[in-house]
């Protein structure tokens, strides 16, 4: 498998704050099955600012020091960018990094709970330029969650969607849980990561659970797709495939709309 979201390169974000903590969590990766993994530490977030030269040095560093410790681990570059107006002038000149350094593809996030004035516009800007906006974990967005339809003209437009692995398995509710299945089901998804920040509880073996689960829904071709293929599609800098819908779109949309109001729950751990 191959995570192309993940909090792993230490002390620069709210991921790993320390070189042995992200030392476990690679060997956690390595274990679970991921033989790639792209480091996504926040940018533009208001909070923390990882410029390119930041993170390529980031990433230098650990490379030698996972491969000194003999971890199975191939470590790529990335960012996990705010969807903010000067991103694509930053996308542009490599202060804002994308998928492996290659200028092709942007992780962007959104806030919890809004979507940033002018979201449509970056958007626009970004698939202007020939860069593919990849929308960080949408089913935790609660205003895509109650307006799908934004989403699905995003993906029309050449977005593409990346869904959290415990988003799949449950780990933060019922609702969410429903969600990702629906969004799944529609085709709507390219792309599954952990967004792992720790060794343990937000760790990249979510990735594993999440592709499982998966599998049950959608079958092991699909799984496969959003776990291996796309993302090596991702480093490779090629143009991501879709998923085949799963499901009626008629009682998808009923579904759909019906979720939107259910009221939050979280799964007792
Ligand atoms: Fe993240």
């Amino acid at each position: 498998m191959i995570d192309c979201h993940c909090h792993i390169l230490p002390g620069i974000d709210d991921g790993a704050h320390t070189f042995e903590t992200a030392l476990d969590m690679a060997r956690a990766a390595a274990a679970a099955g991921i033989q790639d993994l792209v480091c996504t530490p926040h940018h533009l977030n208001g909070v923390y600012s990882n410029p390119g030269s930041v993170v390529r040095h980031a990433l230098q560093d650990l490379r030698e020091r996972l491969a000194g410790a003999g971890v199975p681990l191939r470590i790529h570059p990335g960012a996990e960018l705010h969807l903010v107006p000067e991103l694509p002038s930053q996308v542009l000149d490599g202060t804002a990094l994308t998928y492996n350094d290659l200028g092709k593809a942007a992780l962007v996030e959104l806030p919890k709970a809004a979507v940033p004035m002018g979201a449509e516009t970056i958007l626009e800007q970004l698939l202007y330029r020939g860069i593919t906006p990849v929308i960080a974990h949408p089913e935790r967005n609660l205003v895509l969650v109650r307006n799908p339809e934004r989403l699905a003209e995003w993906v029309a437009r050449g977005c593409k969607v990346q869904l959290t692995a415990q988003s799949c398995s449950g780990d933060f509710g019922e609702r969410i849980q429903h969600i990702s299945r629906h969004w799944l089901e529609l085709g709507w998804v390219h792309l599954i990561a952990s967004d792992a920040h720790r060794p343990t509880g937000r760790s990249p073996t979510t990735l594993a659970a999440g592709r499982a689960v998966v599998t049950e829904w959608l079958g092991d071709q699909a799984a496969s797709l959003l776990v291996c293929d796309n993302p090596r599609r991702l480093l490779d800098g090629a143009d991501l495939l879709a998923l085949a819908p799963h499901a009626n779109p008629r009682r998808i949309r009923m579904r759909g709309r019906w979720l939107g109001f259910l009221p939050w729950r979280r799964r007792a751990r």
